[in-house]
Formats: structure tokens, sequence, C-alpha cells
């Protein structure tokens, strides 16, 4: 659906006082994905509590669902799953709709490559113009076979082999999707699979399977990389799993209140995996009060609860070797470089042209519509703040991209004159109730009709 639609929901964030207050963030979606998906190939009941229950997830439930897998949600928010057992899902009777979800739609992709018929994945207008054949490419050497649009984009059939191989795969790119997808569709084959990363990218399938039985072997290579191995075939039995608050959506409301003097949020049960925690790294490094405390171990995943407090932040140069820690990071990374003082350059970013929008291109556009100096090359971008709140006064388009909603929605709670956001429904992907949440804190977002 275009975004120029009616049915669009504009809002407009007004500069704000003070935040304060406890907000829990909803559920880590990378983990409430497999969380499901894996839920779905094991034999029994997997309950999951704190389940991300954004639009993404549903898609991936109802996708669950539809290959013959039992996923439904108590009235407490605990969700049930009953399992069919590894290469046990049956042949959906329709289209899977993956909506907005690249993981969603790269993750299942390796698991209908270990099922022996033909499945069709289609996708919102973002996901149908994202690249899968970095997919497709290393499933189809395990034998899987793919009929898709050029560059193996969705609308995208996929048909799993009787016996799929067992592949060594060197990844091109430091990605846990490409990753993730290859071991669940190793776990359908005779034998060792194993996937190379360059750099460590986040492990949560490699822990949620360990956790449901499954044999992985991890193994940091010299140069920062990790060789992750899976025994094939193996018998998944269902789990309780307790889903961690999303450090990438914590994110929001950490920046938001380290970029407003005075003040002080708590975000109670974050996850805080390493391989995700290059945000609050870079954050730390630039001034910000980011303290933790309860520091703890909940099914397999580190969490502990974040206090942030307003902070003057200064620039930083920020790697690209750190980029995988924090890949989904960088839209609201560059708000608060926006906010502090000096130049912060942010380097590797090529893979945030691939997202749910180009948003390199987005935060470029809409941080110079805001008033903010800045220059932006291929993979990279250089923001020069003033330590004065940028001007603001721009309607943004979010190109149905969450992350790039909820980000200038967050810069618009300091600038002089309102931001306003062109369609705010994305933000249901992944972050439900995220307008509540920030005005229960002391944000001023409202429907943008008439403000600016
Ligand atoms: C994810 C991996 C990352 C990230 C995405 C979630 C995952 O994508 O951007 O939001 O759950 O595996 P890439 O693997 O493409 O970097």
């Amino acid at each position: 659906m275009s975004p120029s639609q009616a049915t669009c929901r504009p809002l407009a964030a007004h500069r704000h006082g003070a935040l304060r207050g406890v907000a829990r963030a909803p559920g880590d979606k990378s983990i409430s994905h497999r969380a499901v998906m894996i839920g779905g190939l094991a034999v029994g009941e997997t309950a999951i509590e704190g389940l991300l229950e954004g639009e993404d997830v549903l898609r991936t439930a109802a996708a669950l669902r539809l290959l013959g897998a039992e996923a439904s949600r108590d009235d407490d928010g605990t969700w049930r799953v009953f399992g069919r057992g590894v290469g046990g899902l049956a042949e959906a009777a329709d289209v899977i709709d993956m909506g907005n979800s690249g993981t969603g739609a790269r993750l299942l992709l390796g698991i209908l490559a270990g099922h022996p018929f033909t499945a069709v994945l289609t996708g919102d207008a973002s996901l149908r113009r994202r690249p899968m054949a970095r997919v497709t490419e290393p499933l189809g050497r395990m034998g899987a076979a793919f009929t898709g649009r050029a560059g193996g984009r969705l609308p995208l059939a996929v048909t799993g082999p009787v016996d799929l191989l067992p592949i060594s795969y060197n990844l091109p790119i430091a990605s846990a999707q490409i990753k993730s997808a290859i071991l669940l569709a190793g776990l359908h084959a005779p034998g060792r699979t194993t996937v190379v990363e360059p750099a460590a990218t986040r492990d949560h399938t490699e822990l949620m399977l360990a956790h449901f039985g499954a044999r992985v072997e991890v193994d940091e290579t010299a140069d920062g990389g990790r060789v992750v191995t899976i025994d094939g075939q193996p018998e998944l039995t269902g789990r309780p799993v307790r889903v961690p608050a999303d450090p990438s959506s914590a994110a929001f409301l950490a920046v938001a209140a380290l970029i407003t003097p005075e003040s002080e949020v708590r975000l109670p049960g974050v996850g805080l995996n390493p391989t995700r925690g290059g945000l609050y790294k870079v954050l730390t490094e630039m001034g910000g009060a980011v303290a933790v405390e309860n520091h703890r171990h909940e099914a397999g995943e580190p969490i502990g609860d974040l206090v942030v407090r307003g902070s003057e932040l200064k620039g930083v140069a920020v790697p690209a070797d750190i980029a995988p820690t924090m890949i989904d990071e960088y839209p609201i990374l560059a708000v608060a470089a926006a906010c502090a003082t000096g130049t912060t350059s942010l380097r590797g970013l090529a893979e945030l042209r691939v997202k749910e929008s180009d948003r390199l291109d987005a935060m470029a556009r809409g941080l110079a519509a805001c008033g903010v100096t800045l220059e932006a090359g291929d993979d990279w971008l250089e923001i020069h703040g003033t330590g004065h709140p940028p001007a603001g006064g721009a309607t943004i388009a979010t190109d149905l991209d969450h992350r790039i909603a909820m980000s200038f929605l967050v810069l618009g709670g300091v600038t002089s004159a309102p931001v306003a956001i062109d369609d705010g429904r994305p933000i249901d992907t992944s972050f439900p109730g995220f307008v509540d949440l920030m005005n229960g804190l002391g944000a001023r977002i409202g429907a943008a009709e008439g403000i600016i």
C-alpha cells in the first residue's frame, strides 16, 4: 500500500521537557521470530513469555500455522506453540505473506528449503524490493530450487529437495539472517552444516537451537569471525522461552532520554547479548550516562535494567567493524549525533541501503531537512553536531520503515519546531505502543493534522 494513501497515520513530535519514568520496551524481535519458528520445528509445547506482538512476528506465527504448526495466545499473553518436529511441516494451502519482515522471510526460506514441497512467499512493497539472492544462493547449493523475480526478489517460490545436502559456507557479508537461514536449513540435512562468518553477528539462532536440544558448535576465528556448525536432523523438544526486552527498541527510549536534559528513564529487562551491544558502547563513548543494573541471565540470554540520564554528548568516530553489533541502531545513533557537539563519523554502512528502506539515504535527507549539517557517501555518513538541538520543522517520508519513523519522532522531541512523519503505521511492526510509552515518559507525540 502506498504511504500517500488516505489511510496513512501522520504523526508529529513536539518539543518536550525532561523524560522520566520506567518503560518496558517490547519483546526482542529477533528472538521472538526464532522462538516461534524453532518452536514450530520442535516436538511438544513451547510456551513463550514476552513475545513481541508486533506485526512482523504475528506474520511469522501465521506462517507457521499455515504450515501446520499450532501457535496461539493465552489471555495472560503467554504464547503456546506446538511444533511438528524437524522436517514435519506440511504444504501451505495459500501464499505466505511475510508483511514487512526480512528476518521472517529469510529464516523461513531456510526452513522451507528443508521440506520437499513448494511454498510461495510474498510481502509488502518494502519486502518485495529487498534482496533474497543472499539466502537463495546458499540454499540452492544445498539442493533447494527457487523461482522468483529478478534478483531473487519476492514473490518467490521455494521447493525443497527430498534430500537436502549439508554445506560449508563462507558468508560474503556479516549477516545473521543469512547465517540463520543456512543453519535452519542445515537442521534438516543429514550430517554437519557449517557457516563461517567474517565478523560475529547476533547469535540468537545458535543459542535457541541449543536451548531446544540441537548440537551447535561455535569457534572463534583469529580475525574476529566465527565458525558455526550444526548437526543435522536432531530431535528438538519444545521448551519454555522468556523473551528479553529488545535492545534495538529500547534504543529509541534511551536516546530520547540522553538528548533531553534532566531526563532519567529506567528500561527493565533489556537484552544485553554482546552481539547486539554496539550502540550502547558508542553512546557511552559519546559521554552518555547509560548504567546497567541487575545483570542476570534468562533462557540463555544476558539481560539487565538500563538507567539512562540526559547527557551532553560529543561526536565520535564509529568504525566499520562495530557495524554488525549495531546494524539496526544507526538511524537512532544519527539522531544522537545530530544533537552532540562535534563530528560523528559512521563507516561501513553499505547494508543500511537494503534494510526496510535505504536508511542511509533516509537519514541523510531527513536530518538535512531538519537543519543538520552532514555529508554522506556510498557507505558512510558524517554528522556535524553543534551541541544544540537542530531546527526541525520538516515532514519525513518513512517509506514503510519503522526505525526511520521512530528516529524522527525522537528527534522532534528536542528540535525548535516539530518534526512530522508521513505515516506512523510501520512502527507497529516492531514497537506497538511506542507513542503511548513515549508520551507516558513525557514526550508530546500526536496526530499531525493541523500541526505543521
Ligand atoms: C536480524 C539480522 C539483521 C537485522 C535484522 C534482524 C536477525 O539483519 O538488521 O533487523 O534477526 O537475524 P542482517 O542479517 O541482514 O544484517
